[in-house]
């Protein structure tokens, strides 16, 4: 075989920088958990025993992690003080969890993979599935705070208004469904935003449903917000003016049957929102950073996710919008269209 020497050098260069960027992974879990990132940000510049005062922690640690940060360009470092800082767009993607960008969470989800790693290996060599109930406690936290950063910033303001004569309804008072809800953080920006309309959450996992429940009750969202245990198949009809289901489509054994039950359940007029990971229909199109981080995703949590339940059809976090197409006309909903797109997620409507 022959090697060239510049690819060697170059790919060994990929592959360091990969190497790193696992690694560092764990320790913006602890930077996330232990607020360093945050206290840093709102303080800096500050020594390492300055950050391990303010945060209660050992300095030797933290002085190691400060490293770590910096040449991971998570964080400045000033030679001549010996302290360290946070750029404003560093603070924006670690720092801030209210930013448009914040990436704070992928620390949890990261961590989740490598926790479950041994139930995936071994469905490689069975086939079978690994449920959403068998999955590490942080997969649900991360995975509700990772989506949140784009629900806040788009759901009300930018895809609930791109669907046809969805917002007058909310603003009159609608019934809205939110399958596959998880944490329920969707569920609750939209009953904020929309306080004559009704939401009911339903999961069927039911650790997620008792924390949205938590949750709600904190937000005082009162009687306008119930979360129940049910599958995508099994909610109660309720000619729901609006059904959403947010990131969770491709992760259901079911997906036609899933919006079967949507399309039976749901107001004459009613509309079907899905709100899935951006992705074009063939998988060349696809071999990108985002791709990339979807790929991954899919194949260590939404595959088995699907796989563990009946039909299994596997639909990957990359299916793109003419697959999806398929799985709603197949499901009697004819009228099906883009109705917005971020760098993350595709926004697709569905009608009868
Ligand atoms: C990736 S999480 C998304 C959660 C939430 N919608 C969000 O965006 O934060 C997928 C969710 O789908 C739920 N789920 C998977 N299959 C389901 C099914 N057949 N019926 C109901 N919920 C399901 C899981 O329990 C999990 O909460």
């Amino acid at each position: 075989m022959d090697v060239d020497p510049d690819k060697l050098s170059s790919f060994m260069g990929k592959m360091l920088g990969e190497f790193g960027a696992a690694l560092n992974a764990s320790l913006v879990m602890i930077g996330d958990k232990l607020g360093l990132y945050k206290t840093l940000a709102a303080k800096g510049p500050m020594s390492s025993a300055e950050l391990a005062q303010a945060t209660n922690t050992s300095e030797r640690y933290v002085r190691e992690w400060l490293s770590a940060q910096a040449a991971s360009g998570y964080v400045e470092y000033d030679a001549a003080s010996a302290k360290f800082s946070m750029q404003p767009e560093q603070a924006l993607a670690l720092a801030n969890e209210d930013s448009p960008y914040f990436m704070g969470a992928i620390g949890d989800l990261v961590s989740a993979t490598f926790l479950d790693e041994p139930k995936i290996s071994d469905a490689f060599k069975t086939g079978k599935g690994v449920g959403w109930d068998r999955r590490s406690e942080c997969l649900f936290c991360g995975t509700a705070r990772f989506f949140r950063t784009g629900y806040k910033h788009k759901l009300v303001q930018e895809w609930l208004p791109a669907l046809d004569g969805v917002v007058e309804k909310l603003k009159r008072g609608a019934k809205v469904a939110d399958v596959g809800c998880g944490h329920g953080v969707s569920t609750r920006l939209m009953a904020e935003a929309f306080p004559n309309s009704q939401f009911f959450g339903f999961d069927y996992h039911p650790g997620s449903i008792d924390t949205a429940r938590r949750l709600a009750n904190d937000a005082g969202l009162g009687e306008r917000v119930r979360f129940d245990v049910h599958s995508a198949k099994t909610y109660p009809v309720g000619d729901y003016d609006l059904i959403c289901f947010f990131d969770c489509l491709h992760d259901m054994g079911d997906p036609v049957g899933a919006m079967d039950h949507a399309r039976q359940t749901m107001a004459a007029d009613g509309t079907c929102m899905l709100v899935e990971p951006f992705a074009h229909d063939r998988l060349e199109d696809n071999l990108n950073p985002v791709g990339r981080v979807f790929y991954c995703a899919s194949t260590v949590i939404c595959t088995p996710a699907s796989l563990d339940q009946e039909v299994g059809l596997a639909l990957g976090a990359q299916a793109g919008e003419a697959r999806l197409r398929e799985v709603a006309n197949k499901a009697g909903m004819k009228r099906f269209r883009r109705a917005a797109e971020t760098a993350f997620n595709l926004i697709l409507e569905a009608r009868v």
